[in-house]
């Protein structure tokens, strides 16, 4: 295998952007609130430069990237041979729309190694998506891989409020989960000081959280709450805890959800996007002063949406699935990856870079109950109305007669009141998602807690 020309020239445009950066990245610890900051330029100038420039730099990384794997992966050369397209063609980003899709089970074709487009020696690291069937993804990276995802997610971090100093519980799994890792490297490029805590032993993070008073916390949304609870059980109040900022992904979630934790542990709440194939945690995130959803670190990642049944690419605002097509990654280069994620493209606010809309679920995900598409956010949306229910909820999906039925398992609020619950969310489930559920409003504890990533549909 060949690692092709252009990626010496890759290196060294990097290393000079990164001088420019440096001079220009504020890691100032100038601290701010407990809630409420406003942050308004970037870690680095690229966040905020003009979308000329931008879109000037996308193309340039993206011929270097098609030409990449190209030339270093069978996979690519047979699929873009096949479908006649070539780099060297590419001379707007829209020419891209012409190359294949990438697909997951193009990935578990080539297992473990056979996407890797460096030699297997250049590869530094190793991650895996666990995959509910079959053999997991595989994804790689060199040296410059990890060092440029460590950027991202300082960036990220920066781009939420935490600042250089800062004290981080990470609570996101560490091992083949791309989250933990991902979010350690990036809070020690920015500076902070890391506990590096991973998943479950919910009783001692909360001892931890007590003890090292960190002002960051990373953590799945759902396992946030389940720590919250925690600290509830052992006679501490959440909000008076020393957290400040959350930074929550690697699941779906909304906004009613954001509220709830932002309420109960007095913190901002921002949304941090990724997903292995394409990188990990920080390919998109959201910036604190907005909090309108994950700015796209674009100048890494290209997004497009597609309509998911033609294959079409839809304008901006066109709700989706999300592709990505990567500009700078040397091991794993993915062109055109279709991550199954439903989300819309929207215009810069806080950076020049586009947003996404949070995501409302996976193509994977849906259900579809008595001809109606349903995401689990949007029975989580429906819990979140009601006074009385907790976010603890899981959806029981039986067959009868070739249909789907479904039942909302959900848990009050300790101490609260369990009357009319069930009708209310079925009341409210009807009539803003439009499917009849049944709803068992469940005792405390009758909900399994996630440890990490929410389980949220069972098939009964
Ligand atoms: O979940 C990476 C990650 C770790 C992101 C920590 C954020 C924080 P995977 O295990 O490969 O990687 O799962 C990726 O998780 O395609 C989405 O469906 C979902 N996902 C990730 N972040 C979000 C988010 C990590 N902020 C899959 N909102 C993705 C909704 C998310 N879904």
């Amino acid at each position: 295998m060949l690692v092709c020309s252009g990626h010496l020239d890759l290196v060294l445009s990097r290393t000079e952007e990164a001088d420019r950066a440096n001079g220009g990245r504020c890691r100032d610890n100038e601290l701010t609130r407990k809630q409420g900051a406003h942050v308004s330029a970037g870690y680095e100038p690229i966040e905020t430069s003009s979308v000329d420039e931008l879109r000037d730099l996308q193309l340039k990384r993206l011929r270097w990237s098609l030409d990449h794997a190209y030339r270093n992966v069978d996979h690519y050369r047979r699929a873009f041979d096949a479908a006649g397209v070539s780099p060297s063609d590419v001379s707007s980003l829209d020419d891209l729309a012409s190359f294949p899709f990438l697909m997951k089970d193009d990935l578990r074709a080539e297992y473990p190694f056979g996407m890797f487009a460096v030699p297997r020696s250049e590869v530094v690291r190793i991650h895996a998506s666990s995959g509910t069937t079959g053999k997991p993804t595989v994804v790689g990276y060199t040296a410059d891989d990890v060092a440029t995802w460590a950027e991202l997610v300082a960036r990220s971090m920066y781009a939420a409020g935490v600042r250089s100093g800062d004290i981080v519980h990470n609570a996101y799994g560490y091992g083949l989960f791309t989250g933990g890792l991902g979010a350690h490297y990036g809070a020690e490029a920015l500076g902070c000081t890391v506990v590096p805590m991973s998943g479950g032993q919910t009783e001692k993070q909360v001892n931890l959280i007590n003890d090292f008073e960190p002002r960051v916390i990373m953590v799945t949304p759902s396992y946030c709450l389940n720590l919250i609870d925690e600290m509830e059980r052992l006679g501490m109040d959440p909000a008076s805890c020393s957290l400040e900022i959350g930074m929550f992904g690697a699941e779906p979630w909304t906004d009613g959800l954001r509220a709830e934790i932002e309420r109960r542990l007095g913190i901002d709440a921002v949304d941090l996007y990724g997903l292995s194939e394409v990188m990990g945690p920080g390919v998109a995130s959201e910036c604190v002063e907005t909090k309108d959803g994950p700015t796209i670190w674009e100048d890494h990642f290209y997004p497009e949406i597609i309509d998911p049944e033609t294959g079409e690419v839809l304008p901006d605002g066109e709700q989706g699935e999300l592709v990505f097509t990567s500009l700078t990654k040397q091991a794993f280069p993915v062109v055109r990856y279709r991550t199954r994620d439903i989300t819309r493209l929207l215009p810069g606010t806080a950076r020049t870079m586009r947003r996404m809309e949070r995501i409302s679920g996976r193509t994977d995900d849906m259900l579809i109950i008595r001809g109606v598409n349903v995401f689990p956010s949007q029975i989580e949306a429906e819990v979140m109305k009601v006074d009385g229910l907790s976010p603890h909820f899981v959806l029981e999906i039986s067959r009868t007669h070739n249909m789907l039925g479904l039942t909302i398992k959900v848990e009050p609020e300790p101490g609260a009141s369990t009357d009319g619950l069930a009708a209310e969310l079925i009341h409210k489930v009807k009539g803003n998602v439009g499917i009849n559920a049944q709803v068992v409003v469940a005792d405390i504890g009758g909900v399994p807690r996630s440890q990490g990533k929410a389980i949220r549909v069972i098939r009964t």
